[in-house]
Formats: structure tokens, sequence, C-alpha cells
């Protein structure tokens, strides 16, 4: 009360010392505009846009991204929250979300493999409409390709994924050795390395019960002339002779201690650090390995080279596409501010700043001529080829499922070499055919 006393006073005293008309206006005029215009803004709350990001790159998120983003989008506020590193407990988060209710996601983060189910439930907004063909000429075919579904585009590339061999050239050179094409060339290699006490293991890979068993057994498997769904047929090719033989061949580098037991609990990090750390000659791995093995404390730095996998005399070596793109939730309440988001996450500037600091693989074309890239990876052009060619984990809505049940019987048949490789694959394909419908 005392307060609205002595404003009257003080606009009395006012009105008295101002006698001019003209100013009265011009104080109206102020106040309105403060009050419909300069208030709300001052008071208005930017709005809160939210992405999983895996924990490996959250740093490199928030370094490099979404600082400059807030900047540029002043009425923006990107929340990043940490996903796991393991993309099977990524895609857990986001379906049981889904399920529950709204995704507190606006932005998905999406794993290749993850559009056709995502898509098929209904959970992701339809893109198609926002990018045009040549706006989508910039990235490469396949990681466009892996964000469509049913003709809908539901997934702009950023990253893209390609599984290679790494090898050592210190320790090729110290024999006299090329770079294997064949399995049975890796094999003798590592064992003639392995005898002379040149490195502890010939060869590491990813052999847990997890998402990255399927995408390295794909480039075993390509290698041996076989396959695991045909998507155009449902066709499984999990029992068929070449698949047997791919187990077998992982199975017999366990077995002659070229690769470590271990193996089979070792995911893309327990396998990148054993390399790393100079105890194994080869490593299957992704590109964002090349920048860690070339830092000051890596006992690799300036020793190391990249090819496609091994395979048989009579195939080529596959490598598995990967990649991660950005998708958006259709429970969003902030569509338009996703969508600026995207635009901005998969511009050439930040594309290109992502990539000089990680050394992961952008999914856009230009960037695998660029000389400030090229000057600090020399080995990035390659990668593009790489992709060009890469082999696709089935792209069926029922990947997610597929993937487990070749992940259980695989990593059984690899941890439990008493079992038979065999009936192992027979009860992967017929599960696998369960699933499909197609017994
Ligand atoms: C990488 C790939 C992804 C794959 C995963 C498996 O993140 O980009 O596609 O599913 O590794 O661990």
């Amino acid at each position: 009360m005392n307060e609205i006393k002595l404003l009257k006073r003080c606009l009395d005293r006012l009105r008295k010392s101002i006698k001019s008309p003209g100013l009265w206006g011009l104080i109206f005029t102020i106040i309105l505009i403060f009050n419909f215009w300069a208030k709300p803004a001052l008071t208005q709350q930017p709005v809160t846009i939210t992405a999983l990001i895996n924990a490996g790159e959250v740093p490199y998120w928030k370094k490099l991204i979404v600082e400059d983003f807030e900047k540029e989008n002043p009425g923006i506020h990107l929340e990043i929250i940490e996903a796991p590193n393991a993309t099977d407990l990524t895609e857990n988060l986001y379906t049981s979300a889904f399920i529950l209710g709204d995704s507190p996601y606006d932005l998905i983060y999406m794993d290749v493999i993850w559009t056709g189910k995502f898509a098929a439930a209904g959970w992701l907004l339809d893109l198609s409409d926002r990018m045009s063909e040549n706006g989508l000429k910039a990235f490469m075919d396949k990681d466009v390709e892996a964000g469509r579904y049913k003709g809908k585009l539901y997934r702009i590339p950023l990253r893209s994924d390609a599984g290679m061999l790494y090898y050592r050239t210190d320790l090729l050179e110290k024999i006299g050795a090329k770079p294997p094409e064949t399995f049975e060339e890796l094999i003798n290699i590592s064992q003639q390395l392995q005898e002379k006490k040149a490195t502890p293991w010939g060869y590491v890979w990813q052999g847990a019960q997890y998402e990255g068993l399927p995408a390295m057994f794909v480039e075993i498997l390509e290698g041996f002339g076989g396959f695991w769904v045909n998507p155009e047929t449902n066709e499984v090719g999990l029992d068929k002779s070449e698949a047997i033989q791919a187990v077998e061949f992982l199975r017999r580098v366990i077995d002659k201690g070229i690769s470590p037991p271990g193996v089979t609990t070792y995911r893309e990090e327990e396998a990148r650090r054993l390399f790393v750390n100079g105890k194994s000659a080869f490593l299957r791995n992704w590109p964002y390995v090349w920048a860690s093995a070339q830092e000051e404390d890596s006992e690799v730095k300036g020793k190391i080279g990249i090819k496609p996998m091994v395979h048989l005399p009579s195939a080529k070596g596959g490598a598995c596409l990967g990649g991660w793109g950005m998708g958006i939730a259709k429970s969003s309440k902030h569509p338009e501010e996703a969508w600026k988001a995207i635009q901005y996450f998969t511009s050439k500037a930040v594309q290109k700043r992502f990539t000089l600091e990680t050394g992961n693989m952008s999914s856009r074309r230009e960037l695998f001529a660029d000389p400030e890239i090229i000057a600090k990876y020399p080995h990035y052009p390659r990668l593009q080829t790489m992709v060009e060619s890469a082999v696709l984990r089935p792209p069926i809505a029922q990947y997610a499922q597929a993937s487990d049940i070749l992940q259980r019987y695989l990593n059984a048949a690899l941890s439990n070499r008493s079992l038979s490789a065999e009936k192992m694959m027979k009860s992967a394909a017929n599960q696998t055919r369960r699933l499909l419908g197609t017994t």
C-alpha cells in the first residue's frame, strides 16, 4: 500500500514538473514499448531442446557445438544428456522412453541400424519435406539411405563409420611382410610376430555380447562370401557353410592364441586400448581410433596403417557401415527449434570442426577433399571409398531382435568352443526365421 502511495506521489510531482503534453506522449510511448516488447523479450526464457549423446562424444559436443549453437540461436537452449557408450543400451533408453509416453528427448541421435524400428513404431517425425533431394546430395548416399524407411526420410546423417583393419607398419616391416589380404595371411603374420616376441597378441576385435559383435561379424561373413539376412527376400544365411566358416575362423584365432581369450568380452574400447598400448599387431575397429593412436602417449604413434578387412582369395573384404544421424521425436513440442539444431549440426563448418578434433568421419562428401582435414588425417580420403562399398547390417524393422539372436548364439559359440559352431548357427538361423515369419 505504502509503495502505491509513494508511486502516486512521485507521478504527481513528475506531472507538475513536466508541463509539455508532447513530453507526456513520449513517456507514454516508452512505457508501451517496454510493456509490449522489451519486457517480454527481457524476461522470456529460451526454449530448451534436449539431445541424448553417447558419453564418449559429450565432451566434444559441449566444447565444439553447444556454446556456439546457443550464441547463434539465442532463443534456444540445447541440453545435452549423457547416454551410455554401448549403442544397445542407448537404444533401450530411447525405447523405454517412447513406450512409457512422450520422449523427454527432442533430438534423437540415432545409430544407423535404428531407423527402421523407430520409424515403424511411429516415434519419429517425417523429415522428407524439410530437405530437398539436392540438399541430401551433400551427404554420402549410404548414410542418407540409412535414414529412410518406406520411402520417407527420418534421419539426417551426421557422422559415418566403417569398420576396418588397423595394422602396425613397424612390425610388418620387421618381418618384411605386406599388409595381409586374406584370413590365412593374417594368421601367418600374427604367428610369425608372436614367435619373434614382437607382440603379445596378433589380432584384437569385438567379441562381447553387444551390438559391436554383429558389426564385426558381417565383415568376416562378407570375407567368406556369406550373408546374414537378405532384406529383399528375408532369406537367412546364418547356417550356410560360409557363415559357419566365418565362426570357425574367429574360434581358430582364439584357439591359436592369436587373439586373447578375453576377446569374447571386448567392446571397442578394450580392443583399442590393447592396440594403442602396443600389445597387438592388428585391430578391427572404427575410424575414431586413428586420432587416439596418434596422441603423444600412444605406443603406436606414426606406426599404423588401415585397410579393409581380410577375406578369402575368392571374396572381397567388407567394411561394416556404422554411423550416427539426427532425427526429431514425433512428440517433441519444439520441432522447429530441433530442426534448426539439425541444420546447424550438419553444416559444413560444424562438421569440419568436429572432424578435425575427433578424427571421426563426417557424412559430408566435400570434407573428404578438405586440405586441412587431409593434412591432419592423410588416410581420410580412403575412408570415403570404404564407406561407399560398405556392408550393411540388414535394414529391417525387426533388426534389434535379429541382432539379439545373433549376439547370443555367436558369443556362446566363441566363448564356449566345445559347443558345435554348426549347431549354434543353426539355432540362430532358425530363431531368426521364426522372427521374420519365414519358417
Ligand atoms: C559404432 C557404429 C555403430 C555401431 C556401433 C557398435 O558406434 O557407428 O553403427 O552399431 O559402433 O558398437
